[in-house]
């Protein structure tokens, strides 16, 4: 029997409903090999947590967390109690950078059943990664002066070992896929870390003749992934670039609640994370609809990662028929609960297993 020890993190608003429908999923995918178990540890991390302590999660969190195969989080942040910046940097950003979670996977793709704002969605099928250890999201800098004339300085900090990882990451994905790499710049505005960007994408694309490339500043690209989505298939992005791109990958699905993401370690050194791309949304936290499309497609992105990628698509396959048999939530156009969908996820999974 192969174990995983998973450290669990639901953390705030629908994370807290979507995570409990995912594992679930991943128990009855567990019951279908017959040979794998997940073993779950909860941990109640999350902003109500930290007006409990004051802090986001105790002082040896991540020594906790260090010894587990993998951590499978939910979303983090509800702004009323928490201002975002202190309980994201307390706990997801923390674990991200610590734990040397360097490149961010997420894949977008439209699939049957979803409803995409696009008129030819079908095209759409690609993977921004996202560089997510550095870039904009920066604690250099700071605040001077006070009253009117206050100044915030914000520095943005590419280092070539974190970008050229980040790079070839996207390379070495794109030979599993249609061969072809996107560079987002915007090396025409921001004036030292594009052009940086640019010439080590260029550097990088010399060690891999046999994959295509482009380059677009950000803000085209953006306009592309709506027009031209055909045109991608990886996309390398820094921190706050692929943020953005990811939300727009989500909406062009057909809701930011399907998209998944994968933080990955890849040194071996520390646990990689799962998460969604979405947040907590506050605005529908606690009604029990929200999407857990986003959270059961990271967890075949762990699956994948355990080197299940067979199980792992199997579930993605059965998420599609459920989807395409309307039994979805009403972010898509349809009027299930996150329970309803989990567990008809989970019987069609059984049906097939008994089946076969
Ligand atoms: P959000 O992603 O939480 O919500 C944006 C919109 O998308 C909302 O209308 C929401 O209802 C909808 N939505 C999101 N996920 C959905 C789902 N699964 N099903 C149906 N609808 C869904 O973004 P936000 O409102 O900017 O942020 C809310 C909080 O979450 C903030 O505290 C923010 O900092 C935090 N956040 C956390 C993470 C994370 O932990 N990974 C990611 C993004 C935002
Ligand atoms: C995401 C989120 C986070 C990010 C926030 C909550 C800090 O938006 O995972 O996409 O910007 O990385
Ligand atoms: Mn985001």
């Amino acid at each position: 029997m192969k174990t995983y020890e998973v450290a669990v993190v639901p953390g705030d608003g629908i994370g807290k409903e979507v995570v409990p429908a995912s594992l679930k999923v991943l128990d009855t995918i567990a019951d279908i090999h017959g040979g794998l178990k997940f073993q779950y540890k909860e941990f109640p991390w999350s902003c109500e947590y930290y007006l409990e302590h004051g802090q986001m999660m105790p002082d040896d969190g991540l020594g906790i967390l260090k010894n587990f195969d993998s951590i499978f989080l939910g979303a983090i942040g509800n702004p009323k109690l928490v201002p975002d910046h202190v309980s994201l940097w307390g706990l997801l950003i923390k674990i991200r950078r610590e734990f040397e979670q360097s490149i961010n996977i997420r894949p977008a793709k439209f699939f049957k059943g979803l409803r995409s704002p696009l008129v030819n969605p079908n095209d759409f099928d690609l993977i921004v990664v996202r560089e997510n250890s550095e870039g904009e999201y920066s604690e250099v800098g700071g605040r001077i002066h006070k009253g009117e004339d206050e100044i915030a300085i914000q520095n943005a900090i590419f280092t070539k070992t974190g970008t050229k990882r980040a790079m070839k990451y996207a390379f070495d994905l794109a030979k599993q896929r249609r061969n072809h790499v996107t560079s987002a710049t915007k090396s025409n505005g921001i004036v030292h870390s594009m052009p940086f960007w640019d010439e080590v994408f260029k550097e990088t694309e010399q060690e891999y003749p046999d994959v295509q490339t482009a380059s677009y500043h950000i803000d085209a690209l953006a306009a592309f992934f709506v027009t031209r989505p055909q045109i991608f298939d990886i996309i390398v992005a820094s921190n706050l670039f692929g943020d953005i791109l990811t939300d727009i990958g989500g909406a062009i699905m057909g809701s930011i609640g399907i998209a998944p993401a994968a933080n990955i370690n890849i040194n071996g050194r520390y646990p990689s994370m799962f998460e969604p791309v979405h947040g907590s949304a506050p605005d529908i936290a606690g009604k029990g609809i929200a999407n857990p499309i986003g959270q059961i497609w990271t967890a075949k992105m762990m699956l994948d990662h355990f080197g299940e990628s067979e199980l792992g698509q199997k579930l993605l396959d059965t998420v599609e028929e459920v989807t395409n048999d309307g039994i979805k939530t009403s972010d898509i156009g349809g009027n299930a609960t996150t329970i309803e969908v989990a567990d008809e996820i989970c019987s069609r999974l059984k049906k097939t297993a008994a089946v076969s």
